[in-house]
Formats: structure tokens, sequence, C-alpha cells
């Protein structure tokens, strides 16, 4: 099925990339970003690369043309996202796509004051209203987004910022959303369904990091988990990803 992915030079829209060229022709991959140069490699592959830009919406039922499904990979410029996104969906229904799946987040529900969830929550709105058959995948916080980039603000500072106080978090393996987001592409079954892809511990962060500095001996306990050590330690030591319907019931579809 000719699927387009936007976002496909980031680090989610690359790690899917490379398993659905596994599984798929090049030829039945869509392409799209702001710079298609950074996509060359997947064009001498037979990919389609094209320029699309979710603040030029006119570049978009061109980046669509042809698709039969998207991957619509969030974008990261918060408190923009609902019209970017709102933009890509109008555009995709407009270029005859029939189903879009979309990165989500853990908790993107109404009322929800944070504002990376007011974008997810309207562009699920929007998704849902649009008349597509949609996937939402409500990715949970990503283990190395902590890991990898929030512990070397926090260790540079000596400061740990954050609201979630002793607040508790899923932590995910990037990973297991990337093999999510790939099985709905690829299997059937997924339409107008909502997963929660979270990991199985309900940690706050001062547990997470406790837990991560154990990956290598340190007297400051945020250094270990500042390094690559802690991500390799969330990968190989951390419970796999479990996939819940929105009422809880564990699904085993993905
Ligand atoms: N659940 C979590 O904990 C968590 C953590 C981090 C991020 N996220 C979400 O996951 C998304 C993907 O993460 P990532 O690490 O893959 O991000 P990334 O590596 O920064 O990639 C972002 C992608 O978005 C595309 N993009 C940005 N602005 C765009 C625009 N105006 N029009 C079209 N495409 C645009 C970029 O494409 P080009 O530059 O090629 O145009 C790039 O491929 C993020 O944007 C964010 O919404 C979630």
């Amino acid at each position: 099925m000719k699927t387009l992915i936007t976002g496909a030079s980031g680090n989610f829209g690359s790690m899917t990339l490379e398993r659905l060229l596994t599984q798929m022709d090049p030829t039945e991959l869509i392409l799209m970003s702001r710079k298609p140069d950074k996509l060359a490699e997947y064009a001498k592959l037979g990919c389609d690369v094209r320029f699309g830009d979710f603040d030029r919406p006119e570049s978009l039922v061109p980046a669509a043309r042809g698709a039969e499904q998207m991957l619509l990979i969030s974008g990261h410029k918060v408190g923009h996202r609902i019209r970017q996104h709102g933009d890509a969906i109008e555009a995709a229904k407009l270029a005859g796509v029939r189903r879009i799946a979309y990165t989500s987040y853990f908790g993107s529900d109404e009322g929800n004051t944070a504002l990376v969830c007011i974008d997810h929550h309207g562009t699920e709105q929007l998704l849902k209203a649009s008349g597509l058959a949609y996937t939402i995948l409500r990715d949970g916080m990503y283990g190395d987004s902590i890991f990898n980039a929030a512990m070397p603000a926090a260790i540079a500072t000596g400061q740990w910022r954050m609201c979630a106080g002793d607040g508790k978090v899923n932590l995910v393996d990037r990973v297991d959303c990337v093999d999510s987001a790939v099985a709905v592409l690829t299997g059937s079954g997924h339409e107008n369904r909502t997963y929660n892809i979270v990991g199985p511990e309900r940690r706050c962060t001062r547990s997470w990091t406790r837990s991560a500095s154990r990956a290598r001996p340190s007297t400051n306990s945020m250094s270990a988990a500042s390094s690559g050590a802690a991500t390799t330690w969330f990968r190989t030591s951390a419970k796999r990803a479990t996939a819940v319907s929105p009422c809880g019931a564990t699904t085993s579809s993905i």
C-alpha cells in the first residue's frame, strides 16, 4: 500500500522507515521533508521523496498525492501543531489518502492543560472529524528523551527542572513505539482505534534516575543516567512496552 511518512528524516521517521523497508518495496514509500536532500539515500533506493512543509499548506496536497495511508509524525512546534497537523490531515483527504496513523501522546485527553497535550488532543479531534480511517498512537514519554536530552541539562545546571514532582510516568522505549507504528501500517484491524503505548513500570523520575545510575558505578547519581549507559540500561533492563486500549484491556494486536 502506498504509504506517506511525514517527518521521515527525523529520529522516529527514520527508524520507522528502516523497518518498513524490510517489509515493503521502496517504491511504495513516499517520504516528506522540508529538505528532501536529507533523504537522498532513500531516493536512490526507489522511495518517492517529496517536499512538504506543515507551514506551507500549498505543499501538502502534492506531497500526499497517490498515497493511500499516511503516518503523520507530530511536529515539534508546540502551540502551532493543531493548525499544522490540521492542514496535513485536510491535504491528505484532498489527495485521496484513506487512513492516517498519528503519533499522539499518552494522556492527551480533554481538559489536560499540558501544552503538548492540548496540541495532541486538538489533532486527535480533527482526525476523528475528518471522516478518514484513523489510528491514534498515544506514545508514552520516551526513555531516551529523558536519559539523553533532559539529564545532561540537569547535570550541567545541578537542577532537575520538571513539573512532575513525585508524579509517576511509564517511560517507554521509543523502539517499541516505532514497532507499534510499523505494525499498524503493515497490519489490519487498527481502523478507528486509539492505543496507549507505554512501559509497564509506573515510577517517579527520582526512581528512574536511581535505577539508571546503577548502570555504571558513580558518585553522582545523575552522571551515569546522562551517559549512553543509562539508555542502554533502559533498553535492556526495563520491561518492554505493553499496548493497552483506552478501556485498559491489554491488547495483543500490536
Ligand atoms: N513521547 C515522547 O516522549 C516524545 C519525545 C520527543 C518527541 N516526541 C514527538 O515525536 C516527534 C518525532 O520525534 P523525533 O525525535 O523523530 O523528532 P525529530 O528527529 O526532531 O524529527 C522531527 C521531524 O519533523 C519534521 N518537521 C518538523 N517541522 C516540520 C514542518 N514544519 N513541516 C514538515 N515536517 C516538519 C522534520 O522534517 P524535516 O526537517 O525533514 O522537514 C523531522 O523529520 C516530535 O516531533 C514530537 O512531537 C515525543
